[in-house]
């Protein structure tokens, strides 16, 4: 169903292409474990181009392509022509002849659509501004893992900035039905499109998606709650007026006594403690953040074998 095509945005997959990227995930992930082969991708190779800074990204893509018996190729934008002002249509079409993916990191959602729109070969978004797909089927896959297949009796809570992780929560939740209430600031929303576009999807899935100001309200009975930074990457200067703003969204322990018993705690990493997350709730939780760390190799070792392989 994805072969040869791009994974740009989790609201250009359909449902079932969802559940396909974590089945296959869930199946390489057994196989990997008990030291069975599977070079999906023999030959193959996936160059990774990088605008911004990257530890679990980079290094999962390349770990991944390797156990699918691919190569990959770590492009700095700072080494590429693209960094001296190449424009991206050009340096598409050139690395189009070369490889068979290309995953991308960088700030403007519409630069990866312009490289997936003039190279003929799958384009995965590896983080931008507005998305980031990849960590969100990640942490479906690991909501799965902890709570159960059924994502549609589960309430998950999102807080703190309203940036490219709950952007893509919004289109993740919508697709698989699951509750999905939102708090940030009234400054600091998800973007109003993307908040648009989910809620259409959410009609056909039954997903419940809200956005709230108030962070207790939201992580009320909550099985799941996930923050991110307040500072994405690009944001450095706003950085200690964001600490402030973002105070009373702390995911603490007084935050959590909100929510369900036995809920789990999601952090895409990396973190900052006593920011958005203190050290105890993190330390608590570690056992599903660091499995959702893990769980990036899985799921893109599944979206690279979906969409550059042949099954
Ligand atoms: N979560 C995530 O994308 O981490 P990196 O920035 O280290 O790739
Ligand atoms: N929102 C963060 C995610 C880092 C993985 C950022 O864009 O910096």
């Amino acid at each position: 169903m994805l072969n040869g095509k791009d994974l740009l945005s989790i609201h250009d997959l359909s449902a079932d292409e969802v559940y396909e990227i974590l089945d296959c995930a869930a199946k390489l992930k057994i196989m990997q474990k008990s030291g069975v082969e599977h070079k999906l991708l023999s030959g193959k190779t996936l160059g990774m181009i990088f605008e911004k800074s990257s530890t679990r990204t980079r290094v999962s893509f390349e770990v991944g392509i390797f156990q699918l018996g691919g190569t990959g190729l770590f492009l700095s934008s700072k080494d590429l022509q693209l960094g001296r002002g190449e424009p991206i249509k050009d340096t598409a079409r050139v690395l189009a002849r070369y490889l068979d993916g290309i995953m991308i990191r960088t700030f403007e959602q519409s630069k990866v659509e312009e490289l997936a729109k003039y190279a003929d070969i799958p384009v995965i978004n590896g983080l931008t501004d507005l998305l980031h797909p990849c960590q969100v089927l990640t942490d479906l896959l690991t909501i799965r893992e902890h709570k159960g297949k059924n994502f549609r009796a589960l309430k998950m809570a999102y807080v703190g900035d309203g940036n490219n992780m709950t952007n893509s929560y919004l289109y993740g939740a919508a697709k698989v039905g699951m509750t999905l209430n939102v708090a940030t600031p009234e400054n600091y929303k998800p973007n109003q499109k993307v908040f648009e576009n989910a809620l259409s999807d959410a009609e056909e899935t039954g997903a419940k998606l809200s956005w709230t100001q108030d962070p207790i309200e939201a992580v009320r009975d909550a099985d799941i709650i996930a923050t991110d930074t307040w500072a994405s990457m690009g944001q450095e200067a706003e950085h200690d007026a964001r600490k402030k703003i973002f105070a009373p969204y702390q995911v603490n322990k007084n935050l959590l006594s909100h929510a369900s018993k036995n809920a789990i705690v999601l952090h895409c990493l990396p973190a900052y403690r006593g920011e958005e997350i203190t050290d105890d709730v993190l330390e608590d939780n570690a056992h599903v953040i660091f499995d959702e760390a893990e769980n990036r190799l899985h799921t893109q070792k599944a979206v690279m074998a979906l969409t550059m392989g042949t099954i």
